[in-house]
């Protein structure tokens, strides 16, 4: 199973300072050396962490695969269009919140058709469309329907669950929901909250690509380094079966 890793936290740190260090080119490469096998950001409407300037220099660099994070605005979507990133994960955006909240939801006809229109636009360029959904059955059906390559199916509650009950019914909702998404014919990736304590439970599951982690990978290496944590990360994920 692949990782990719986003670095948007890196860049977070920097525009705290509005400054030129932490550098994420060095974070990108840095990551590859370490193992990833993508590099995911978020160029969101607000610039609040990864900027313009950022993905047409991580477009030159980035030697494994630029995923773009992105909503379905107009704005963004030229700019997709004129930077063909290796893949484009598109995901619901609002302005008030911390992150990305919840997966898009196709199953809103009015979503659905946005989103449809926003594929078809992308593909113009070739370029591989992936939806963050949340873990439904139906919309998985719904992702084929419009279009979609891959889907990255949320893993947030199952990272915030409370219990151990409730993690293991969300983990039952991500198996389920990867496994119709395989038969479809639809290639699965999974992301957000993952951390060094949770990824287990989800690197088991067979039928996902890449797993998608962010922050508690820029967490970690402000104490140890990008390279140890990411390695870190990848061992876990290479070794689940074992542990
Ligand atoms: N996948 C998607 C679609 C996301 O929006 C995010 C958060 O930017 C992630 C994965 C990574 O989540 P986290 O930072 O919690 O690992």
């Amino acid at each position: 199973m692949k990782l990719g890793v986003n670095i948007d936290h890196v860049a977070t740190l920097r525009q705290a300072r509005l400054a030129k260090e932490p550098n994420l080119v060095r974070a990108a490469v840095i990551a590859e050396m370490a193992g990833a096998e993508g590099i995911t950001i978020h160029l969101r409407e607000d610039r609040r962490h990864i900027q313009d300037a950022d993905v047409r220099l991580l477009r030159q660099v980035v030697s494994t695969r630029l995923n773009l994070e992105m909503a379905i605005s107009e704005e963004i979507i030229n700019i997709a269009l004129e930077v063909v990133p290796d893949m484009v994960t598109l995901v619901p955006e609002k302005r008030q919140e911390l992150t990305t909240e919840g997966g898009l939801n196709i199953l809103d006809e009015a979503v659905r058709e946005n989103t449809k229109a926003a594929i078809q636009r992308l593909k113009t360029k070739n370029i591989p469309i992936s939806l963050f959904i949340d873990p439904k059955v139906e919309a998985m059906k719904v992702a084929k329907e419009i279009g979609a390559d891959f889907v990255e199916i949320h893993t947030g509650k199952y990272a915030d669950s409370l219990t151990e009950v409730e993690q293991k019914e969300e983990l039952k909702h991500i198996e389920e929901a990867t496994r119709a998404a395989k038969v479809l014919g639809l290639r699965v990736n999974a992301g957000h909250g993952l951390d060094y304590k949770n990824v287990t439970a989800i690197a088991r599951i067979k039928d996902l690509v890449e797993l998608n982690i962010g922050h508690s990978i820029v967490a970690r290496a402000v104490f140890v380094g990008m390279e140890k944590a990411v390695s870190e990360m990848k061992e876990l994920i290479d070794n689940a079966d074992k542990a």
